[in-house]
């Protein structure tokens, strides 16, 4: 995966301090070429640390859209909310003043879909950077293995940047996700991962196999977008 470059840090605060900086560097240069610039984040836990530290970063936030990446389809002030974590902990400090779109609704995610779609419209695309996590079943983003709605979330064909992922065996709540295209109509993805059990699965998906059995490869193997791995025990 000559499109990949994986770096290693001893400890996640070395990481946090390092990506922070990174992804400050890469949404000034979309302002500065652009007047704006857009940011899609992951949800889950690994970015929280991430999240406040490049929220005391100074920058034109006033400038910067940011959106989701997935969503749980819970209500935004549900602790499971991506929409509750990312305004506690990025959207703070000086980080406040940017302007976030959340996907969650009040309908079913399926009629979400449209909402979101036309809000997305609104960003500069392609998006300046995304930032995705990966579970240890290889999911990224809301690409789970064996969700119902993965070959349509996945196909390049569909036309579609957001689609409603409905649970299966391993999801814990029904979904809205961007989709491959949405994902990789982008200037540059970050994949940040942390601890010993995801960097087993991170190899893992370095392997041959089924792109549709760790989702995570759809990223690492397409050559379209640079892609950075940030790892830390
Ligand atoms: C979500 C995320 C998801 C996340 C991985 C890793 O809604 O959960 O968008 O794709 O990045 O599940 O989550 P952790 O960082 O909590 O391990």
């Amino acid at each position: 995966m000559k499109n990949v470059q994986f770096f290693e840090f001893t400890d996640a605060g070395s990481l946090v301090g390092k990506l922070a900086g990174k992804i400050a560097e890469l949404l000034t240069q979309g302002i500065v070429a652009r007047g704006e610039a857009s940011l899609a984040v992951s949800g889950g836990r690994t970015p929280v640390p991430l999240f406040m530290t490049l929220s005391d970063i100074e920058l034109e936030w006033k400038k910067v859209k940011i959106c989701l990446v997935d969503e749980r389809w819970v209500d935004p002030e549900d602790e499971d909310s991506n929409e509750r974590m990312v305004r506690e902990y990025l959207l703070r400090g000086r980080a406040a003043r940017a302007h976030f779109t959340g996907m969650k609704t009040s309908g079913a995610a399926r009629a979400g879909e449209i909402r979101y779609a036309a809000a997305l419209s609104a960003f500069s695309w392609p998006l300046n950077v995304v930032i995705l996590g990966m579970g240890n079943d290889g999911h990224t983003a809301s690409l789970f293995p064996g969700a119902t709605a993965l070959r349509e979330a996945v196909s390049m064909t569909s036309g579609k940047r957001c689609l409603a992922i409905f649970p299966s065996h391993n999801i814990s709540h029904e979904r809205m996700t961007l989709t491959l295209p949405a994902i990789l109509d982008s200037r540059h993805i970050i994949v940040h991962i942390q601890g010993d059990q995801k960097k087993k699965v991170y190899t893992q998906a370095c392997q041959d196999g089924p792109a549709k059995e760790m989702p995570i490869r759809y990223i690492l193997r397409q050559q379209q977008v640079p892609v950075s791995v940030y790892w830390a025990p």
